[in-house]
């Protein structure tokens, strides 16, 4: 068990001067290569600070305390530049709507092979190949000519695909998944997530999923954390906290939702 990004004691304070909070305090966590470690709690718990945090992508005027360390690099206190670096090669994210990851007047192929060829310094012809082969992974049904159409013409669950196939284009060690799978129903879901988990397996990605709901937690996640008022109140293997809660929170969290125990799907 290879240990690729850590935070400890992560704590973030937001919010204008009058009005400052700290909305994330005291998170430590770390994510292992091969391993998908959820992140559960309810809506405004803050996990998607949290997420931010990591990338650097907070407003300016947060502040953020505590380390987030990949291997030797700090990056909580890189400049800009040499962030904007470790962002693109080797910490990857999607979102809930995976419009935030894509171009609306831009070709698939347009996007996906520029990216290629910023990240691997491929020439454009290469870089078109392997945009195809990414879609191909993805499972986007005909590539070759996915690469011509544009975002508005994919469904979102093929949309959340594309943004997948993007961020798989660094080739990155890490991914940050904040909520993937929430806008899209349940059958197109279950499809993300056995992506997702196949992803992880086969190039070896440490992956921070967040999402507040714990069926999908249940369904791919190898060790769950769980948030509330910015803190983790319990972390720990997935079956345990699914099978024995330690924390009266995650208990109600489980009890509020029956079937999250039964829904593993992988
Ligand atoms: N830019 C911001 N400025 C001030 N407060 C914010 C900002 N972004 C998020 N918050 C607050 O931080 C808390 C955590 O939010 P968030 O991380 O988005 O929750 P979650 O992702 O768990 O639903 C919430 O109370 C939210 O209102
Ligand atoms: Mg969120």
């Amino acid at each position: 068990m290879s240990t690729v990004l850590s935070l400890t004691d992560l704590a973030v304070e937001l919010g204008p001067k009058t009005a400052r909070r700290q909305v994330v305090r005291g998170v430590t966590l770390d994510l292992v290569a091969g391993q998908i470690q959820g992140l559960a709690g309810e809506s405004g718990s803050g996990k998607t600070v949290t997420a931010m945090a990591v990338l650097g992508l907070l407003p300016g005027s947060a502040t953020v305390s505590g380390s987030v360390r990949m291997g030797t690099t700090e990056l909580t206190t890189l400049r800009k530049r040499e962030l904007n670096r470790v962002r693109g090669r080797r910490i990857a994210m999607i979102f809930q709507d995976p419009s935030a990851s894509l171009h609306p007047q831009l070709s698939i192929g347009a996007q996906l092979t520029d990216h290629v060829r910023h990240h691997l310094g491929m020439k454009r012809k290469e870089a078109r190949g392997r945009a195809a082969e990414l879609l191909d992974r993805v499972k986007v049904p005909d590539p070759e000519s996915a690469l011509n159409r544009y975002p508005h013409q994919f469904s979102g669950g093929q949309r959340q695909r594309i943004a997948i196939a993007m961020a798989l284009a660094c080739e990155p060690e890490v991914l940050l998944a904040d909520e993937p799978t929430t806008a899209l129903d349940v059958t197109v879901q279950a499809g993300i997530l056995h992506l997702l988990r196949d992803l992880v397996d086969e190039r070896n990605l440490a992956v921070l999923l967040v999402t507040h709901d714990l069926g999908v937690m249940s369904a791919v996640a190898d060790d769950v954390a769980v948030m509330r008022h910015g803190r983790l109140v319990e972390s720990g293997a997935r079956r345990q906290m699914f099978t024995d809660p330690q924390h009266p929170y995650t208990r109600q969290l489980l009890e509020a939702m029956p079937d999250a125990q039964e829904s593993e799907i992988l």
